[in-house]
């Protein structure tokens, strides 16, 4: 018998035909490669809570359930998972309840990954936030999909997802991003964290233990419990 990881086995329970994924090509899937002037951190802070959805994303946030975002923490990695709201016809773009993702599923990996399915057209990506200065970041994504299409409308919903991806949701967070950086260079104190074991669409707890095991990696003293 074959023995998986417990993240070998959410990826294979979210997405069972994975192995079998091929890459897209160019423009098809998401176009979320792009350059960031913010520090790696902050993008990755960004990516770690959706405190910032419901202000930032809202056509995400019309797309998907914010109240039933659950996020679960494991040794070096974390669990999102975010159903939808089972619109077609939604503000962000088209999703086919017969054949498309329905739950969004992202996995951050300490320190720089992130994989996911994206709601919408089957598929599955891998994202990787390099750092290239202090105050830049480079994001490169590399999409994966079924090696036949579900449908015969796959390609046009894909298409759609594809613009609302580089347009909206990317423009929107790498604004978020450049923003809080800007922000830093004229003040900065830590702050509170957003903790709520009941409502993870607004709890920072999985950026909190990113900020954790960053430190004990670095060598830096621990923050207070919470
Ligand atoms: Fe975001």
């Amino acid at each position: 018998m074959q023995k998986f990881s417990r993240l070998e086995f959410q990826l294979l329970r979210a997405c069972p035909d994975l192995p079998q994924y091929v890459t897209g090509a160019g423009g098809d899937g998401f176009t979320a490669n792009y350059v960031c002037n913010a520090n790696w951190k902050i993008m990755i802070d960004n990516a770690l809570e959706c405190y910032h959805c419901q202000t930032a994303h809202r056509e995400f946030s019309d797309m998907v359930r914010l109240e039933d975002h659950k996020v679960t923490l494991y040794k070096n990695f974390t669990y999102f998972n975010l159903p939808i709201a089972m619109k077609s016809e939604n503000k962000a773009y088209p999703i086919d309840l017969d054949h498309d993702v329905l739950t969004a599923e992202f996995w951050w990996i300490f320190q720089n990954i992130l994989l996911g399915r994206f709601p919408g057209v089957q598929n599955f990506y891998v994202s990787r936030f390099d750092p290239l200065e202090v105050d830049k970041t480079s994001r490169v994504t590399v999409p994966l999909k079924p090696r036949e299409a579900t449908d015969a409308g796959a390609a046009e919903r894909e298409r759609l997802r594809s613009i609302w991806t580089a347009n909206v949701v990317s423009a929107e967070d790498q604004a978020l991003c450049e923003n809080v950086q800007r922000g830093m260079r004229t003040a900065f104190s830590h702050g509170w964290y957003v903790t709520d074991p009941n409502d993870h669409a607004i709890s920072e707890h999985a950026m909190r233990y990113f900020h954790d095991l960053y430190r004990s990696r670095m060598d830096i003293e621990p923050l207070a419990a919470i």
